[in-house]
């Protein structure tokens, strides 16, 4: 069959050639926002006198009907049309004959296909807002419910210093609200209306561009029409709003696998988020955070890809844009999973505070304390600091913690110390004498809790 723009050629284009130009088996996804962007588009024809009222109505009135019968399924996709937009012309022109061809008027492909992805992850991101909302207030609940466990804290993954747990957990809250942000900020900036910009240069007819683009929620219009069909940078923003995230996602993952391996067992993922071995009767196996720290690589993926797809292409559009879908729309469905299925394992998981306050018990990780006790008694901190050490490293020899050493063996180290070192040097006072802003103290954690409780709102 000769091809809807057959004129210039003879339409007739091999098979091959027309499954590999085809992007409808992907491009089906945004059936939705095409016709309602074509229905806006008739009612801007009419209110501009460019078609007739009555031309108008038929051309809404056809186009809702294709949207209900594709939602029902009573019309399937033609997948030998070229795109989505193509299929719904054509639909449209086999229903209602020549009014139908009406509706192409003053517009191009070039910013109908700007128009609909903009609408479709306009649409997607509404819901990655509700999905990370439900997180925040899963990791928020959590850290409420355990604020007052002590767990080691770690750098270069070794024992570090006493934190509570809580205040670990609301280390990922303060980036998911980054996250949120991000994606807040590129939602707006991409609420920019494209259409009517027709191929790349605007139009002859008197079209009204604010009218259509306030039918469809847009904040405004595009102001350059090259641009316009040019410009994939929302794709862009919101594939790595969404790899920070992912990048999020996955440290925090790779935690909870950590977490809950039996070398750590601070927590236990609920079952309902774990999967067993086909040979090892034993095993209970994280997969769920092994498969968000996984896709992290895709979603990574896919922006490079775009952004190396776009990379020197001259303007307008180009056919290499049509290679935009298929990555946005997984990053989006992928991370979209990823944020809604690490809600519910966090708010199920299980916490182990014994286990924490063990491995806390263990690593010598009141030595700063230790050293900062001498400091406020006079001694300059980087010989506190070598003091410290050297009884660290006798504990080590010894077989013992800093809490076992007699007073006596404290003061072979300094007469500074006292009775008091015992007190000063317990995991709960290191702890809640953490009072610096945004540090470890219970008052802090308690600040950041209800920091989120608002932002939740
Ligand atoms: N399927 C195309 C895309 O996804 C639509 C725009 C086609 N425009 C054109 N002049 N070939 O980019």
């Amino acid at each position: 069959m000769s091809k809807m723009w057959a004129g210039r050629t003879s339409g007739v284009t091999d098979k091959l050639a027309d499954d590999f130009n085809s992007s409808i088996s992907f491009d089906c996804r945004m059936y939705r926002q095409d016709i309602q962007g074509s229905q806006a588009h008739a009612a801007m024809l009419a209110k501009c006198g460019i078609i007739s009222e009555e031309d108008a109505k038929a051309l809404r009135q056809g186009l809702q009907k294709i949207l209900e019968d594709l939602d029902s399924g009573a019309l399937e996709f033609d997948w030998e049309c070229e795109d989505i937009h193509m299929f719904v012309e054509q639909v449209l022109t086999e229903r209602l004959g020549d009014v139908g061809k009406k509706l192409h008027t003053a517009r191009s492909r070039n910013d109908q296909v700007a128009l609909d992805l903009r609408m479709y992850l306009r649409d997607e991101l509404k819901e990655i807002k509700t999905f990370n909302h439900e997180l925040l207030q899963a990791i928020c609940e959590q850290a409420e419910a355990c604020k007052e466990f002590i767990m080691p804290g770690y750098t270069h993954l070794q024992r570090a210093q006493p934190i509570l747990f809580s205040h670990q957990l609301l280390a990922y809250a303060m980036m998911l609200m980054r996250d949120m942000e991000r994606l807040e900020d590129a939602a707006k900036r991409m609420n920019i209306s494209p259409i009517g910009s027709c191929a790349l240069a605007g139009t002859t007819y008197n079209t009204d561009r604010a009218y259509e683009a306030e039918l469809l929620g847009f904040d405004s219009v595009c102001l350059n029409s090259i641009d316009g069909v040019s410009d994939r940078d929302f794709c862009l923003e919101i594939m790595s709003a969404l790899s920070i995230e992912m990048m999020h996602l996955s440290r925090l993952s790779e935690e909870l696998i950590l977490w809950s391996s039996w070398e750590f067992r601070f927590i236990r993922l609920d079952d309902a988020y774990t999967t067993g071995s086909s040979i090892m009767p034993q095993k209970k196996n994280s997969d769920m955070a092994e498969l968000v720290r996984g896709k992290t690589g895709r979603v990574y993926g896919n922006l490079m890809a775009l952004l190396t797809s776009l990379k020197g292409l001259p303007l307008a559009y180009n056919k290499d844009m049509q290679e935009d879908k298929e990555g946005v729309f997984d990053t989006i469905d992928n991370a979209k999973m990823c944020i809604r299925i690490m809600a519910p394992m966090i708010a199920t998981m299980k916490v182990f505070p014994d286990n924490m306050l063990k491995a806390a018990k263990e690593g010598f990780i009141n030595a700063t304390d230790l050293a900062d006790y001498l400091t406020k008694k006079g001694e300059p901190f980087r010989s506190a600091y070598k003091i410290s050490g050297s009884l660290v490293a006798k504990c080590i020899a010894e077989g013992k913690v800093l809490e076992d050493l007699t007073l006596e063996e404290y003061k072979e180290a300094s007469p500074i110390f006292e009775e008091d070192v015992y007190e000063e040097i317990s995991l709960k006072t290191c702890v809640e004498k953490r009072i610096s802003e945004g540090g470890t103290g219970p008052a802090s954690v308690a600040a950041q809790i209800s920091y989120i409780k608002e932002y939740l709102k």
